[in-house]
């Protein structure tokens, strides 16, 4: 697929955009690890002349994060074309267009997923924004609005037909929030549609690299996005990169390795937000990195509620050189 001026010959790993997860430092994390595509949090488009500073921040990316997408959400033309004109003098490699957000306050406005109630109102605030920027806008969106209604194959082509360059589907509905499992089956609709030509990437609970490739064989979309999956879990962009690369899969790590990567993340997370903020951010993604892992007990409640940097620091890096007593590695 081809994505601005980068193209890919197999299928390509995303990370998903996830608020007050994906930022900076964890993306060039699973970047690092073999993520192809990244994508910023969302970026509400009304919020951008008030917070121009914060928003930048969320917007910085390493130089070697590439491609790496803005994505903006709102509910009218004019905020998000202005949005992405901004964002585009930042210069990502696209713009990545949110109608995929279930979460009320964004929604009951008809921003994210709400605009799935109104499709002929989705293609032209999309189009306008297409028209706007020079640079690809990509669309990220779910399945529908509710089990009676469920348009992507349609919303695909015409998407498609007004200029957008790839287009990530999750396959659950704005009805359904995060819950039940993801449907697959209309995402490999779009994908087997003989119209569709732009790039489409299947996006919903991969949580191993097993699932990845079942997912693969069984729906030939022409990229993997990873959200919840990646959190703790950014291992899993080797083992998927080793996949689709045709290598033998990487082993899932173990606790010392866990430990090491989660010091990296821990220290490029203070070197990007400042110690008191670096530190307390990164205690959402202690339980993630643990998960399963036995014996550890004391130094999981050290890492969760020191607020010392010196001792969070030890607490790893004794983790590293314990013996790992996990016969099984958990997924
Ligand atoms: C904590 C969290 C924050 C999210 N924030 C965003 C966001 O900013 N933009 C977006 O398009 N989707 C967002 N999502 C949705 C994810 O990108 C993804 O579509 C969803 O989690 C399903 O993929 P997964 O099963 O691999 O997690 C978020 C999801 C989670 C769990």
């Amino acid at each position: 697929m081809h994505l601005g001026s980068h193209t890919f010959n197999r299928p390509v790993l995303y990370l998903a955009p996830m608020d007050d997860v994906t930022d900076a430092p964890f993306r060039a994390l699973c970047h690092r690890m073999g993520a192809d595509v990244t994508v910023s949090e969302f970026i509400a488009s009304d919020a951008l002349i008030r917070e121009v500073e914060a928003i930048q921040r969320k917007w910085q990316s390493a130089e070697d994060e590439r491609p790496f997408g803005i994505q903006i959400f709102g509910n009218n033309a004019e905020s998000l074309c202005q949005a992405a004109r901004m964002a585009e003098s930042l210069h990502p490699d696209f713009i990545d267009l949110n109608w995929g957000c279930p979460a009320k306050k964004i929604a009951g406005k008809n921003a994210g997923s709400g605009m799935l109630q109104y499709p002929d109102m989705l293609v032209s605030i999309t189009q306008e924004v297409v028209r706007s920027v020079s640079l690809p806008v990509t669309v990220k969106t779910r399945i529908g609005y509710n089990e009676a209604s469920k348009p992507i194959v349609e919303l695909a082509k015409r998407l498609q037909d007004i200029g957008v360059q790839a287009l990530s589907i999750h396959g659950r509905t704005k009805a359904q929030m995060y819950k039940g499992e993801a449907d697959w089956s209309l995402i490999g609709a779009v994908k087997n549609d003989p119209d569709i030509r732009i790039p489409i990437i299947g996006n919903g609970d991969i949580t191993t690299w097993e699932i990845a490739r079942d997912r693969l064989a069984a729906y030939p979309v022409d990229g993997l996005m990873i959200g919840r999956g990646a959190i703790g879990n950014p291992w899993i962009f080797q083992q998927c990169r080793a996949l689709v690369e045709g290598r033998d899969i990487p082993p899932a790590p173990d606790l010392a390795e866990r430990a090491r990567v989660c010091e990296q993340h821990f220290l490029a997370n203070i070197a990007f937000k400042g110690e008191h903020t670096g530190m307390l951010e990164m205690r959402k993604h202690y339980k993630a990195y643990f998960k399963g892992q036995l014996n550890i007990k004391q130094q999981k409640l050290k890492l969760l509620t020191s607020n010392d940097i010196q001792e969070i620091l030890q607490t790893l890096h004794a983790l590293q050189e314990m013996e790992d007593q996990n016969n099984e590695q958990p997924c």
